[in-house]
């Protein structure tokens, strides 16, 4: 063996490094297999979770091109009797993964499922005196188990304790399972907090004082009630903390266990408006408890979005809500429409470390009008189209997205041209809805046609910087114009070079150069998967 194979060899005997989530500078990777992470997610549909669906889940995976699958387990389908646990269907799901060549995140629907307890085994849910209810204000019960309860923490630990060690038996070493959440969708409809007795002696007591550091509080004594220190939020927060702090206490039980990164996934409240709890899942990991969320759950790792609003505003501002409080920005769930596609370029761009739309198999069952009606190779194809883009560069984007400053953005619903401010040095103009070669107002030419395939916006893009004056462009339905930024007020920008091409082994290596057409008019992006370097100068 020569000296310098020695290396190589140990190198690869080496075991892989436990997934896991590092934070630097207000920036977030998950790190799998070492690296950084771009999740090209799909999540499938509910009742996706035995074997016997799992054929009709891996055509679909391949036809979008994901990267990565959520899967839920069933707290009823591993212990559907008290103590005796059959973990086949998550054997069968990690050894098809592997065989088909994606990673898989794992969704725990345990004591909340969208908030209530359908997916505990009959043993829980249908005994109220061991796992009680909560209770209404009106005194009437809740279909919402309680949070305050020791014995229904107590069961739902155990069982996700024993998924969490039996995931280390099968998947220790290869980490085909890279992440988990911990329950879905948390918290109540119809009923603000939990008003049994026990809950409401619990509610005149003191707030937790890690709650109070982590909003800066010091009420004096006697006047730290939740009441006292919270006012009109007082039933909202003691709700979400006491969820938070239930599915804390579960998520540390199973990371003991096996210590992946773990999230939970909210049922959004209102981003632009203006609602109270009664509207939304009170108590769930809504946009205005994230810093409860931290408090009381520092065992998980993100507080992610589900988002099914359909329209650009709402779907943004979510965006940037949950960027908020350093909280790494991920969305589990998604709709799977047209439409919902481009929002990958918000998130991607915004250095989020994953996407996915909701409802991704051959079942045959669809969720619209939350998602998209056609869930076809076709109907997948505007998700195919960004996933194939993104795909070939995902490590290298992953990387860029952590340690250098990246932008994105959607086409707005309003189709508007949108400016991006790249540091004041550089801006870039995105357009939507131009051919490749002129511009939409040369009515001198007369009538044209329109961009066909354009009847839902499906534009956007993400740039990354690369040094002062280059910047990586991927996108798809754009074209991009660069130009000066106010530092450079007066210079004429020039393109130095605009290179077309791809990284091999982590390497950029060329293809061509874009010159002439390609550059006069933007640079033109199409539904063509096409990633560029570009590097400005001035004169
Ligand atoms: C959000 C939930 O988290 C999913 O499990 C699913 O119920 C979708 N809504 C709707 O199909």
């Amino acid at each position: 063996m020569s000296v310098s194979a020695a290396p190589a060899a140990l190198a690869q005997s080496a075991p892989k490094p436990i997934p896991h989530l590092v934070k630097k500078n207000g920036k977030a990777a998950l790190m799998v297999d070492g690296a950084p992470y771009l999740m090209l997610g799909a999540q499938v549909n509910n009742s996706s979770n035995y074997p016997s669906q799992l054929p009709y889940v891996w055509p679909a995976l391949k036809d979008i091109g994901a990267n990565t699958v959520e899967v839920n387990v069933a707290w009823e389908q591993v212990e559907p009797v008290e103590g005796q646990y059959d973990f086949s269907f998550v054997d069968a799901l990690v050894t098809q993964a592997r065989e088909n060549n994606v990673r898989v995140v794992l969704l725990w629907f345990g004591t909340w499922k969208n908030t209530s307890p359908h997916y505990a085994p009959d043993w829980v849910k249908l005994n109220n005196k061991r796992f009680p209810r909560m209770t209404k204000q009106d005194g009437t019960i809740s279909y919402c188990l309680s949070p305050m309860e020791e014995t229904t923490l107590e069961a739902d630990k155990k069982a996700f304790a024993a998924l969490m060690r039996h995931l280390k038996k099968i998947d220790g070493e290869q980490h085909t399972v890279i992440m988990v959440q911990v329950q879905n969708e948390s918290g109540t409809y119809g009923s603000v907090r939990d008003y049994s007795p026990k809950a409401e002696k619990v509610f005149k007591g003191p707030v937790p004082e890690a709650l109070l550091k982590k909003k800066g509080l010091k009420p004096a004594k006697g006047q730290n009630s939740w009441e006292q220190v919270f006012g009109k939020h007082a039933d909202e927060y003691f709700h979400a903390w006491h969820i938070a702090s239930y599915i804390n206490g579960v998520a540390e039980a199973g990371r003991a266990e096996y210590d992946l990164p773990m999230y939970v996934n909210a049922a959004i409240r209102e981003p632009l408006l203006d609602v109270g709890p009664e509207s939304y899942s009170s108590g769930g990991p809504t946009h205005n408890v994230i810093d409860i969320y931290q408090a009381a759950a520092p065992k998980i790792d993100i507080i992610a979005p589900d988002i099914y609003k359909r329209d650009s505003k709402n779907y943004e501002a979510v965006l940037d809500l949950y960027s908020k409080y350093d909280n790494p920005l991920f969305v589990p769930e998604t709709g799977s429409d047209t439409e919902f596609a481009r929002y990958a370029f918000s998130v991607f761009g915004r250095g989020g470390i994953g996407f996915a739309p909701f409802g991704i198999d051959y079942t045959g069952y669809t969720n619209y009008p939350l998602g998209g009606k056609d869930i076809s190779p076709e109907g997948l194809k505007p998700f195919s189209k960004v996933y194939a883009l993104f795909g070939p560069a995902q490590r290298e984007w992953a990387k860029l997205a952590f340690e250098n400053q990246t932008w994105g953005v959607a086409e707005g619903d309003d189709r508007a041209d949108q400016v991006v401010d790249l540091n004041g040095r550089w801006k870039a103009t995105v357009s939507y809805g131009e051919w490749q070669f002129g511009f939409k107002n040369w009515t001198w030419l007369g009538d044209f046609e329109a961009v066909p395939g354009r009847e839902k916006p499906n534009g956007g893009m993400v740039v990354a910087q690369l040094s002062e004056d280059e910047f990586l462009l991927l996108g798809l339905h754009a074209r991009v114009t660069f130009d000066v930024g106010d530092k450079q007020k007066g210079k004429n920008v020039i393109y130095r070079s605009v290179e077309e091409g791809r990284f091999v082994d982590g390497k950029w290596v060329v293809d061509r150069i874009w010159n002439g057409d390609q550059t006069d008019y933007g640079l033109n992006l199409t539904d063509a998967p096409r990633i560029l370097k570009v590097k400005l100068a001035t004169y």
